[in-house]
């Protein structure tokens, strides 16, 4: 087979999934220390927004929050961004936390390191290449039509809700060639919901306990886990079959299960390949609806520019539907998606830790056995690089702007770990909205007032209500 990893131990955890340097003895940069860096702690843990853009205030770009064993570095900086996820990538490992908490989710690629890293993306890579990703096209076309239509005049829906089953019915055939609707979706749903709850832990210094003891917020996940399981088996199933009939669909489980089920497969080898499944179905969704959902929320707020987005689709689509060879023209709509994610990144933070020294541009040397964050949404926010930052302008991506760093904008990531499903994700958005804009216009419901919170992604609190108009 092409890949054999060893088995995940009784806590989930797996051995390649190395065990981080011990923490640092100090941190390089000024910013709250013990009583009220615990306080800050504590408000990352469960919340970082509101306490993002403060921080950086008082402290500048470079902010160190050191409490007992903790030892935190904020980059607000581009220049530093890209120090960390592209010139460090190979002395940085992913945060303490996320290796700590991955039985709330599960996943290989999302935690493993080093070599079996790449080879884990060298695996998955075909699935999400150009060609593949056009053949995908058909899907999200067709079932966001089908939603969108459903709405109807003066439809009322949550869009969040909306997003999250639309996403798991086409990641189900495009992922993971089956489907996966109704009260699956809805188990599917809840899971993610009992994760990200618990998700807090994972940067809690309670998280060992509560994980070796199976106390209740592990126990609540643990039988989350055990339904998705069955839903991921059940797939997995339909798809060894498939591949079994010679009809390998190029999708990611028809590729998973030939690395995993291959002769000489073993049972500790199928439960790895839930492991991946499970995570890649569980962490691609959450990220892809909730962008989605804000992209709407945005477009209500601005009819003028869903206006030129439905221009746009009719004169590239006309009355047909939409298919691959229209994405690449359907370029309002994408402005959107990009400028969606600069206000809502659905990470609202990437966090590593350093594993061996990290050099600076000015020769700064972040020592290992740090954990280091680029908070994104406030780098997205900075008024150096968006001018205006808070309004939502899609204009700001149709000529780049030549003062603006590159690092300024990164809602994927960077490095050898930029996210695996950015052009399915683009061309997801790109196709969505195009697909809402032709139909209709939308409106905020009455009362509703979003306020962004990152739990695990970035959400809102109270959900996003709206309401689908006619245009005439
Ligand atoms: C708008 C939607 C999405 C956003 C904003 C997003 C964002 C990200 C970010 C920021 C990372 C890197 C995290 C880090 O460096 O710590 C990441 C990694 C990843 N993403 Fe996405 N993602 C999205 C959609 C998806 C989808 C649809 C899939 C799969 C179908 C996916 C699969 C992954 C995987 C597997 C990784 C881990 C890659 C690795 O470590 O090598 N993502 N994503």
């Amino acid at each position: 087979m092409a890949l054999r990893a060893p088995h995940p131990d009784e806590h989930g955890s797996h051995r390649y999934v190395p065990e981080g340097p011990p923490p640092a003895r100090r941190v390089p940069f000024a910013g709250p220390r013990n009583f009220a860096a615990m306080r800050v702690m504590d408000q990352i843990r469960r919340d970082p927004l509101p306490v993002l853009a403060p921080l950086q205030a008082t402290w500048g770009d470079r902010v160190g929050i050191s409490a007992l064993r903790y030892r935190i570095v904020l980059l607000y900086h581009p220049t530093d961004i890209e120090a960390l996820l592209v010139g460090g990538t190979h002395s940085v490992m992913k945060a303490e936390g996320l290796r700590k908490g991955r039985w709330m989710m599960g996943g290989q690629l999302l935690v493993a390191e080093g070599e079996m890293h790449a080879a884990q993306r060298r695996v998955l890579a075909p699935a999400f290449a150009a060609r593949r990703i056009e053949a995908y096209v058909d899907t999200v076309a067709e079932q966001s039509d089908q939603l969108v239509t459903a709405w109807g005049d003066g439809g009322a829906f949550e869009a969040e809700r909306a997003m999250g089953n639309l996403d798991l019915a086409v990641a189900g055939r495009t992922m993971f060639g089956g489907r996966v609707e109704g009260a699956e979706a809805e188990e599917i749903t809840d899971a993610l919901e009992a994760c990200v709850d618990a998700f807090p832990l994972a940067m809690s210094p309670l998280l060992g306990v509560v994980d070796r003891l199976g106390l209740p917020p592990k126990a609540k996940v643990q039988r989350s886990r055990r339904k998705l399981n069955r839903i991921v088996k059940r797939l997995i199933e339909d798809g060894r079959e498939r591949l079994a009939r010679g009809e390998d669909r190029g999708d990611v489980l028809s590729i998973l299960v030939e690395t995993y089920c291959a002769e000489g497969a073993t049972p500790e080898d199928f439960d790895l390949l839930i492991d991946e499944a499970r995570g890649l179905l569980l962490g691609g969704h959450e990220t892809l609806a909730r962008s989605l959902a804000w992209g709407l929320q945005l477009l209500a707020e601005h009819p003028d520019v869903l206006e030129r987005i439905r221009d746009e689709v009719g004169a590239v689509c006309g009355d047909g539907p939409i298919t691959a060879e229209h994405v690449g023209r359907l370029g309002e709509a994408r402005l959107a998606f990009q400028e969606t994610i600069r206000l809502y990144p659905a990470g609202g933070m990437h966090v590593r830790e350093t594993q061996a020294h990290v050099r600076l541009d000015d020769g700064v040397v972040l020592e290992p056995g740090l954990q280091v964050a680029v908070p994104v949404w406030s780098v997205h926010r900075d008024p150096r690089w968006w001018p205006d930052p808070e309004r939502f302008d899609p204009d700001r991506f149709r000529v780049p702007d030549p003062a603006r760093p590159r690092w300024a904008y990164c809602p994927w990531g960077g490095g050898t770990r930029v996210c695996i499903g950015q052009s399915y994700a683009t061309m997801f958005g790109t196709v969505l909205i195009a697909t809402v804009a032709r139909r209709w216009r939308l409106e905020v419901a009455p009362g509703s007032r979003p306020v962004a919170v990152a739990r695990f992604t970035v959400r809102s609190r109270s959900g996003l209500p709206l309401i689908a108009r006619s245009w005439h």
